[in-house]
């Protein structure tokens, strides 16, 4: 195939050659990166039509709902897989035969304790600190505690962190959850599964400990699978710009996680269910659905529309279905969740909505799933921060594994030019 490339004129100059580069899947991406000689930045605020960089782990096609993990469609993964066989598989590039998986199932069982002195980091927070607030700092922390592993230039290191942040995150935040409910905290049970476990060091208490539900386990593990990876997000570009400049890994990922806090990433778990509050009642959805319509008013549908998924997210089609089956296996009859199927029904038939694409994205379910579970609506970012760490850690690793620069993007400055501070400023 001949060499593709771009040409840019700026008036009146001599052409410049860009290069186009190619991927096995997806829109090629013009190479821009020496076009500094020419003395001229390019400008994409929001990284609108910007590659940050190149990889090899997941793949999302936005228009025709497609996301794939290292080649294989999300759908497959959370029907024939399991939430630990597609942390080998995204930070390893393959799923794990029997023996890998049972040796990666090990390896993460040895780590899922946390150091006893980290326990004394949590004294520190108010009781009614926001889950995540404590997440950011107790992960940072980590930091501090597992001096062993901090070499980022060794391999042998990477891999211990990304094992040990992986089984600590769930043990974390179940701790995060105890202290926010004065409980003792639960150490976590090294004969169960993943999500059973992190279902026990959330439900059970020293004093009574009840047997996991395998449905809520299984669907604790989709939506854990659904949550593992998304690309170049917000959060995970925030993982390789902190990663880029050297940082150890506990404090990049306490990077990520202050930046999927927000509302507009994976904060909307979390404002779903407020919003549903907010609107209190199905007499009241009219008034709400013309509020997000309407661009003087701040209002949004929290969990509807997505930035890459303009037809339908396939996390979404997924987590629905998980969605049904919890609340069949849970007997739940919750005016709030009845409230929420009422307001995505008309949303979907709603013009405005319909002409944006804005359909209901995996947070729309996942809040409802999390809810009738069981699970605080001030933990549910935790718990989509638990299930992203893999993928953070994967796109991480991936960045340190080959030749990489510090992330340093450039501005379009508008502010005043250069002036003097006078002699008498009055
Ligand atoms: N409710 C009402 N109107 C909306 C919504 C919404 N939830 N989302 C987008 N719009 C409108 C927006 O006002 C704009 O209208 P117009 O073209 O008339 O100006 C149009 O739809 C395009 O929206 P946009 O803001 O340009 O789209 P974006 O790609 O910049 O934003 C988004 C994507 C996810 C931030 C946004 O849809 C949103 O804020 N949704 C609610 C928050 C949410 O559920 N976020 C979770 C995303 S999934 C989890 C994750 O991956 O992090």
């Amino acid at each position: 195939m001949a060499d593709k490339k771009a040409q840019l004129i700026i008036s009146g100059a001599d052409p410049v050659d860009l290069p186009v580069m190619s991927g096995t899947l997806g829109p090629d991406v013009i190479d821009v990166r020496n076009l500094t000689s020419t003395g001229v930045f390019t400008f994409d605020p929001g990284f609108m039509s910007t590659a940050s960089c190149e990889s090899k782990i997941t793949y999302i096609d936005g228009d025709k709902g497609i996301l794939l993990h290292r080649g294989y469609p999300i759908e497959q993964l959370a029907e024939k897989s399991d939430y630990l066989e597609t942390c080998y598989l995204l930070l390893k590039g393959e799923l794990p035969n029997t023996q890998e998986k049972a040796e990666f199932v090990d390896t993460i069982k040895n780590h899922t304790m946390v150091h006893e002195q980290l326990k004394n980091f949590f004294n520190g927070f108010r009781r009614d600190a926001h889950p995540m607030a404590i997440m950011c700092g107790v992960v940072g922390a980590l930091s501090a505690f597992y001096h062993d592993s901090l070499d980022i230039t060794d391999p042998q290191h990477r891999e211990i962190s990304a094992m040990r942040l992986i089984a600590k995150m769930p043990t974390l935040a179940a701790m995060v959850h105890k202290y926010s409910m004065g409980q003792p905290m639960m150490y976590p049970r090294n004969n169960l599964g993943y999500s059973e476990n992190f279902l026990h060091m959330m439900f059970n208490t020293p004093c009574e400990e009840k047997p996991i539900s395998p449905v809520l386990a299984r669907a604790m593990d989709r939506i854990f699978i659904l949550h593992a990876d998304h690309e170049q997000n917000a959060s995970t570009s925030t993982v390789r710009l902190a990663g880029s400049s050297g940082a150890n890994p506990f404090a990049c990922i306490a990077a990520g996680i202050a930046a999927l806090w927000g509302p507009a990433h994976g904060g909307a778990n979390e404002a779903v269910l407020k919003m549903l509050d907010e609107i209190g009642d199905v007499a009241n959805i009219d008034k709400f659905v013309a509020k997000a319509k309407d661009k003087n008013d701040p209002f949004k549908l929290m969990g509807f529309g997505h930035r890459v998924y303009k037809n339908f997210d396939p996390r979404a089609t997924v987590m629905k279905k998980t969605c049904d089956e919890v609340l069949a296996e849970l007997g739940i009859n919750d005016p709030q969740l009845e409230l929420a199927m009422r307001l995505e029904e008309l949303a979907r038939k709603d013009s405005y909505f319909v002409e944006r694409n804005l359909y209901p994205n995996v947070d729309f379910y996942s809040g409802i799933i999390l809810k009738a579970i069981g699970i605080p609506t001030s933990m549910f970012t935790v718990i989509f921060a638990m299930a992203r760490t893999v993928g953070w850690i994967s796109h991480w690793q991936e960045m340190l594994s080959g030749p990489y620069k510090i992330g340093r993007p450039r501005q379009l400055y508008t502010g005043v030019t250069q002036r003097d501070i006078p002699d008498d400023r009055g």
